[in-house]
């Protein structure tokens, strides 16, 4: 097929097809004769996979890099362009909803400037806690370790205590009938969205960590891995019959969770379920109880490794969810580790 062939089957112009070919990214044969380029069929495939993957975004380098490769996983670059764009289309929303905010103050009449000014402020800071979260720990590198260190204690303390019976009872306490969809966050290894797997429950897997959900597929190719973060959940409005999550959450701060719990909310439908198992304190009183025990104990150990993450406070999370009109129901399994149950209001 000639070029303007190619243009017109593939709905594109020639003067893109040879911006292509000049970036390297595909090479027809050239006629002898008069030099005319000439696109075999594998070539058409191959330009129509980069329009395609064009069109939803992604740069001419990745593709460059993605057609090199030898066993092309179009699958994983989609997934980072996918978790790309929902954190653009959030971005979006907020800026959205402040600006209706900002209309409808306006039309209030009332002291506009400094109304204004506060939204503004407000959006701000929406949008850096969106973007500021950082994964100091390097879950990359844990990933292929991960199931093995579950299992090891530590010298004089052992976070994953009840581990086991903790990823058990959320299951026991969704409640989720076959083809449901259920959405876990921080999914890691898929230890946790597994056990959804048996039950005959679609599972969606997100996590930040790209290896993570690499070991995640390997061990459960049932399961959809998708990549994302807490702040900006890799899916449409009310999409998701429960959500669930197992030492996840407390590797953002208070503040972080707060918001995690909204986005939580977005995704999920009226009705739906929130389940999460996690490290925690009731509330202050009780955190500042079990850190002076440790000190009294000489167990810097278990200081130092409750310091590095952010150990829930679960008031905090129980006030959100039931001013947000869901009924909450917790336990406790130990002194680090709890569980909430939320149901929200509807259908
Ligand atoms: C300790 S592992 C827990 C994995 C699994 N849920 C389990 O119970 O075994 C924590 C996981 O949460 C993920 N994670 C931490 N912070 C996250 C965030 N802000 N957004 C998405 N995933 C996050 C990490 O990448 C990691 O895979």
């Amino acid at each position: 097929m000639y070029i303007k062939e190619v243009a017109e089957k593939l709905e594109t112009s020639t003067r893109t097809i040879r911006y292509y070919e000049e970036k390297g990214l595909i090479t027809p044969a050239k006629e002898e004769n008069n030099q005319y380029r000439y696109f075999n069929e594998e070539d058409v495939v191959r330009l129509s996979t980069i329009l395609a993957l064009r069109e939803v975004g992604l740069p001419v380098e990745a593709i460059h890099e993605l057609l090199k490769a030898p066993n092309m996983q179009v699958e994983d670059y989609l997934n980072v362009q996918r978790s790309v764009l929902y954190e653009q289309w959030l971005e979006l929303k907020d800026m959205i909803q402040t600006i209706d905010k900002m209309t409808e103050k306006a039309g209030e009449g009332q002291d506009v400037k400094t109304g204004l000014f506060d939204l503004a402020k407000q959006l701000k800071t929406l949008k850096t806690l969106r973007k500021d979260w950082q994964d100091k720990w390097n879950f990359d590198n844990q990933a292929h370790d991960y199931d093995q260190s579950i299992k090891m204690h530590g010298y004089r303390f052992n976070v994953h205590q009840d581990y086991e019976k903790a990823l058990n009872r959320v299951v026991e306490t969704v409640q989720l009938s076959p083809g449901n969809v259920c959405l876990d966050i921080g999914i890691g290894t898929g230890n946790l969205g597994a056990r959804f797997l048996k039950k005959n429950i679609k599972v969606i897997g997100v996590d930040q960590a790209e290896e993570m959900l690499a070991v995640c597929k390997e061990k459960h190719p049932e399961i959809e891995t998708r990549k994302g973060h807490f702040l900006a959940l890799p899916v449409m409005n009310l999409q998701v019959d429960a959500i669930v999550s197992s030492y996840a959450l407390h590797h953002l701060t208070e503040e972080e969770k707060l918001l995690a719990l909204e986005e939580m909310d977005r995704v999920l439908k009226k009705g739906g379920e929130i389940c999460i198992a996690d490290l925690m304190f009731l509330d202050q009183v009780h955190r500042n109880r079990v850190m002076d025990a440790f000190r009294k104990d000489g167990n810097l150990e278990a200081v130092q490794a409750i310091e590095d993450e952010y150990y829930a406070n679960r008031s905090r999370l129980v006030n959100w969810l039931r001013k947000n009109h869901y009924t909450v129901e917790t336990h406790q399994f130990n002194d680090i580790l709890s569980m909430v149950y939320a149901r929200k209001e509807g259908e």
